[in-house]
């Protein structure tokens, strides 16, 4: 059902030539996660990004646009930001005129960005979180880091939610009865990224649902839409408890049930 990849840099064979790099990734199993050791090439040395250009047209022109390409910093090592920042010292890579292994990959292995998006290895170490840091999953597949804003693949998403839906079909629909609230997109509800809360939500109990319908008590009882919920509300979450379990959207109900 999801067309994803397997574990990125498991699946690499590593031939011979490129053992020093594999030795440089030593990865040490922790209960639950796998910890690498942010990966570098041995006696590489910065080059800048103008060698780049010319085997790599294609990405260099479109990296101009984007957000990390507009990054600056003073001082006598800026000529690493480019695309160094994210790929690392690129010396050996251009000596043997490029090749796979010669230089870091940031799509088999986040800890390149979390050298300065650091708070995000903590959203991925979260109890519920996309597999991002058992590299069964890259920031690369909600993330485009050469083009456009960086946040396009996310941001867009939080209005068409293409990017989630192209793993997620199920959520997506079409339905009988849609859900108005997924045209703000998945992101409404979801922390993508990860959440302490079970399915990556934003908050675990009616507050997610409470942030567009307004709840109304009267002396006859506590509304939601034009219906008394006193008696539901003790039952569970909106989405449990036989509710509004089809809070995507449903083919059988207005209501959102099943
Ligand atoms: C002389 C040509 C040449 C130059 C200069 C060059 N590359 Fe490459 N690069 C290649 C080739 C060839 C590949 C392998 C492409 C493939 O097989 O898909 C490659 C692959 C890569 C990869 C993927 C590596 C992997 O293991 O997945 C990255 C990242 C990369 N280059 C970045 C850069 C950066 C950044 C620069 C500038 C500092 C640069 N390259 C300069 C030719 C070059
Ligand atoms: C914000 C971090 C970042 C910066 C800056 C960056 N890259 Fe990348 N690059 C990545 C990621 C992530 C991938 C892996 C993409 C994937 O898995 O789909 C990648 C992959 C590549 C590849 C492998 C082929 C491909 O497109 O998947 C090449 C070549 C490459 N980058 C070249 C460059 C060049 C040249 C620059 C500077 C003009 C640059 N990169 C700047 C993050 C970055
Ligand atoms: C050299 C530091 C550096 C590295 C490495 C880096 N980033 Fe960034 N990134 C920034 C800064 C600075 C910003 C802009 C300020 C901000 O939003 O935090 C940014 C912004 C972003 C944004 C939001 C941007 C937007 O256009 O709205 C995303 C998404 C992002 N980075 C993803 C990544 C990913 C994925 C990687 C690894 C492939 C990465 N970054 C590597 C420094 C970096
Ligand atoms: C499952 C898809 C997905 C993955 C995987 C993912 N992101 Fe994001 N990311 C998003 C979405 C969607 C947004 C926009 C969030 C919003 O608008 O609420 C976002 C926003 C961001 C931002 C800007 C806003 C902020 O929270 O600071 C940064 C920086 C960022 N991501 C970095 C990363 C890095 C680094 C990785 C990998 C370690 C990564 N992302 C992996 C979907 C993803
Ligand atoms: C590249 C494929 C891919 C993309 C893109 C993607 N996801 Fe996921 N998603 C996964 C995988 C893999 C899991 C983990 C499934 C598991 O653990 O069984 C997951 C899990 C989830 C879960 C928790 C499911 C559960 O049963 O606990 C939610 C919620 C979710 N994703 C929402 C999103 C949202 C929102 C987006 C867009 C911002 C998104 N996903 C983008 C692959 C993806
Ligand atoms: C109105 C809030 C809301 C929006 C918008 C929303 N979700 Fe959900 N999602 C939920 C809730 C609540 C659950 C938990 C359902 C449960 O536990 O039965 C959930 C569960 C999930 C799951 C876990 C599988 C499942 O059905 O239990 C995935 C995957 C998921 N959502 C993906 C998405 C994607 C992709 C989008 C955007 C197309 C999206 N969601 C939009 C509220 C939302
Ligand atoms: C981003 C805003 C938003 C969020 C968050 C949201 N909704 Fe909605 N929902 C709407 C809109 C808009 C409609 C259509 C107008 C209406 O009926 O109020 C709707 C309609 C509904 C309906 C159909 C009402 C009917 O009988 O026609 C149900 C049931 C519902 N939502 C339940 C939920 C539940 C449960 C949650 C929390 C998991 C939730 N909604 C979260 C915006 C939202």
């Amino acid at each position: 059902m999801m067309n994803m990849r397997k574990r990125r840099w498991a699946r690499f064979v590593i031939p011979g030539a490129v053992a020093a790099w594999a030795a440089a990734v030593i990865s040490c199993t922790s209960v639950n996660r796998v910890m690498v050791v942010p990966p570098s090439i041995p006696g590489a040395t910065y080059v800048g990004s103008d060698d780049c250009s010319a085997c790599h047209e294609a990405v260099t022109k479109k990296f101009a646009g984007s957000t990390h390409s507009k990054l600056h910093v003073n001082g006598g090592n800026a000529q690493e930001i480019g695309c160094e920042s994210c790929h690392g010292p690129a010396s050996v890579h251009v000596q043997n005129g490029g090749g796979l292994f010669t230089i870091v990959n940031p799509g088999r292995n986040p800890d390149t960005c979390f050298q300065c998006h650091v708070d995000k290895r903590g959203e991925f170490s979260l109890a519920n979180a996309h597999p991002v840091m058992s590299g069964d999953m890259s920031c690369s597949d909600c993330h485009s880091p050469h083009e456009g804003k960086a946040s396009d693949g996310g941001a867009q998403l939080t209005t068409v939610s293409d990017g989630c839906v192209k793993c997620h079909a199920a959520q997506s629909g079409p339905f009988v009865f849609e859900h108005e609230a997924a045209r703000e997109g998945c992101t409404v509800c979801h922390s993508p990224h990860g959440s302490v809360n079970q399915k990556m939500l934003k908050t675990r109990n009616a507050t997610l649902c409470l942030q567009c319908h307004s709840q109304v008590q009267t002396s006859t009882g506590i509304y939601i839409g034009s219906r008394d919920h006193a008696s539901f509300l003790g039952q569970g979450t909106c989405w449990s408890g036989g509710c509004h379990e089809a809070v995507h959207g449903s083919h059988a109900s207005q209501s959102l049930r099943f």
